[in-house]
C-alpha cells in the first residue's frame, strides 16, 4: 500500500524547501582580496600569438582528462560533496583561471561591458568579474553554471553580491538555459570560461552566447576560454571560428593557454538539439522513443546500454504486475539523474496513472529530458522535470519507485562517492516498501552498499557490462 506520505495518483510531486543544504561549499571571499593577493604573472617568453601544432595533443576530437592544474577542483556534482570532501577554499585562482583572467585583462574590459562567467567551478572567474566591474555604477555580473551544485556554491560564496543585485546566479528548480540567461545581460559582453572537454559542449556554449547577442543591433561578444595546452586542439579554434571572425590564443601561463574569440559573424546560429531514438518495451510492447539532447548531456541523444538493460528488466516486472498493482499502485516515480530523459519517458508511458519526476544536477539534462518528453507527447501535467542536486527538494518517504543509473566517474577517475550520495538520496525519499531499481557497471560491486542504505536486494539482470539490482526500502 502507498504510505500515508505518498500522494494520490496524478498529483504532481510536491517540492518542499531543501531539507539539507547541499553546496560545493565555497567559503565567502572578499572580491578585492583576490585582486590584491594574486597578480597574474606574464613573461614575454610566454607570449605567443597562436597555438603551434606541437601544442596540440591527439586528434583533439575530444580533449579528455581532468584538468589538474594544481587546484583541488571541486566535484562537478554536489551530492553530498560538502559532506564527503573538503570544500574548495578560495586560495587564489589555479593556472587555468589565471590564464583566463590574464587574457581578459589583455583584451581590456570596457566600462560598458557586461561580464559572464560560465561553469565557474572554482568561483575565481566570478570573483574577477565582480572586481572588474566594481568601478562601474550599474554593471552586473552573470555567473551561469550548468551544475545545480556549482550554482548553489556560487550563490553561497557570493551571497552578499547576489543579495545586492551585483551578481546574478540562476538557480532552480526550473533550470535556465545559458541562452535565456544571456538575454538579460547588456549588449556588450565578455564571457569567461574553461574550455569544456567535449567539442560539442564548447559549440553549445558559444552558440548559446552568440545567437542572442548577435541578434541585437550594435552588440558585441568576446569569449575567453582557457584550458591546459595538452587538452587543447585546433578543433576548438574551428568551433570558435563558426561564430567569431577573429580567433587567437592568449599568452600562456605555465601549461595553460586561453583562446579568445571576438568580432561576431553575422546572425550566428543558436545551439542545436540532437535527435535520436530507441526501441523500448512498454508493458511488453516494443515502442519507439524519441530522444533529444542539448549541450553536454550524458550520452547525447542515444540510449545508454545500462539504462536499456534496466528498462528491459523493469518492464518485465511491470508487465508481470509485480510493480504498480491495484493494491499497491506506484503513485510517484522518480528518475534520479535523468540525463536525456529515456527513463523518464519510459515511466511516463508505462505508468500513466503515476506522477513522474525526472531530476538532474545538470541544466543540459533537465532541458534534454523536457525535450524528450515533449517529443513523445508525454509532457503531461503530472510529469515534471527539476534541476536539483540529489533530489534535495523532494520530501522524505514520499516516493514509491526510484530509477537510478548513476555516474561512476569524476573526470576519468572512478569515484564511488558519487553513487553513494545518490543511493542515500534514493533511500531518503523512498517510502517503506518502495523500490529502487539501480544499474551499475558489472566490474564494480554495489550489492552491500545498496542493501545497507536501502534494504533487501535482488539481482534482476547481469551481463558482461552491466548489472541491474532492485532493492526494497526497509
Ligand atoms: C550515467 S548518467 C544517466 C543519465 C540517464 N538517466 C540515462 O539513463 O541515460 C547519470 C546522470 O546523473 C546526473 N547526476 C550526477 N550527479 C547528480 C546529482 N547530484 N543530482 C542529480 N543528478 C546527478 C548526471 O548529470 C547524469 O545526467
Amino acid at each position: 500500500m502507498p504510505s500515508s506520505t505518498a500522494r494520490s495518483p496524478r498529483t504532481p510531486p510536491q517540492h518542499c524547501l531543501p531539507p539539507h543544504s547541499r553546496t560545493v561549499g565555497c567559503a565567502p571571499a572578499a572580491v578585492s582580496d583576490f585582486r590584491r593577493t594574486d597578480p597574474v604573472p606574464h613573461t614575454p617568453a610566454e607570449h605567443e600569438p597562436l597555438l603551434s601544432d606541437e601544442d596540440f595533443a591527439g586528434d583533439g576530437r575530444h580533449a579528455e582528462g581532468p584538468d589538474t592544474d594544481g587546484f583541488d577542483a571541486p566535484r562537478r556534482r554536489g551530492v553530498g560533496a560538502s559532506e564527503r570532501s573538503t570544500p574548495p577554499q578560495p586560495q587564489g585562482p589555479a593556472q587555468t583561471d589565471r590564464v583566463i583572467i590574464s587574457a581578459a585583462e589583455e583584451i581590456g574590459i570596457g566600462g560598458s561591458d557586461a561580464l559572464i562567467a560560465i561553469d565557474d567551478v572554482t568561483g575565481e572567474l566570478t570573483a574577477y568579474a565582480l572586481a572588474a566591474i566594481s568601478e562601474q555604477s550599474d554593471a552586473t555580473v552573470l555567473s551561469w553554471a550548468s551544475s545545480y551544485a556549482v550554482a548553489s556554491g556560487l550563490r553561497q560564496r557570493f551571497a552578499e553580491q547576489v543579495d545586492s543585485g551585483l551578481l546574478r546566479v540562476p538557480s532552480g528548480p526550473q533550470a535556465v538555459s545559458l541562452e535565456d540567461a544571456v538575454s538579460e545581460v547588456g549588449d556588450h559582453v565578455v564571457a569567461l570560461m574553461r574550455l569544456p572537454k567535449a567539442l560539442h559542449a564548447l559549440e553549445h556554449r558559444v552558440r548559446s552566447l552568440a545567437a542572442p547577442i548577435g541578434a541585437r543591433e550594435q552588440s558585441s561578444l568576446r569569449v575567453v576560454a582557457g584550458g591546459r595546452v595538452k587538452h587543447m586542439s585546433r578543433n576548438q579554434n574551428d568551433v570558435l571560428a563558426t561564430v567569431f571572425s577573429e580567433v587567437r590564443a592568449s599568452r600562456g601561463i605555465g601549461k595553460s593557454r586561453a583562446l579568445i574569440g571576438s568580432v561576431l559573424r553575422e546572425r550566428p546560429a543558436g545551439p542545436s538539439v540532437a535527435e535520436g531514438s530507441s526501441q523500448v518495451a512498454v508493458r511488453g510492447q516494443q515502442r519507439p522513443v524519441s530522444l533529444r539532447a542539448t549541450g553536454a548531456v550524458f550520452g547525447g541523444a542515444r540510449a545508454d546500454a545500462g539504462s536499456r538493460l534496466l528498462l528491459q528488466t523493469l518492464d518485465q516486472a511491470v508487465a508481470a504486475g509485480e510493480l504498480a498493482t491495484e493494491e499497491e499502485p506506484v503513485t510517484t516515480a522518480v528518475d534520479l539523474g535523468c540525463g536525456n530523459g529515456l527513463l523518464s519517458a519510459y515511466l511516463a508511458a508505462a505508468l500513466p496513472e503515476s506522477a513522474v519526476l525526472g531530476s538532474d544536477d545538470d541544466t543540459d539534462a533537465v532541458l534534454s529530458t523536457r525535450a524528450t518528453l515533449a517529443a513523445n507527447g508525454l509532457d503531461r501535467e503530472d510529469v515534471q522535470v527539476t534541476w536539483d542536486d540529489a533530489i534535495s527538494q523532494l520530501q522524505d518517504r514520499s516516493v514509491d519507485l526510484v530509477l537510478l543509473n548513476p555516474p561512476f566517474h569524476d573526470g576519468t577517475a572512478i569515484d564511488a562517492t558519487l553513487v553513494q550520495g545518490l543511493l542515500d538520496a534514493a533511500s531518503r525519499v523512498l517510502r517503506p516498501g518502495g523500490q529502487l531499481w539501480f544499474v551499475h557497471n558489472s566490474h564494480l560491486r554495489f550489492r552491500t552498499e545498496v542493501e545497507r542504505r536501502v534494504g533487501p536486494v535482488r539481482q534482476r539482470a547481469r551481463d558482461r557490462r552491466f548489472t541491474v539490482l532492485s532493492a526494497q526500502r526497509a
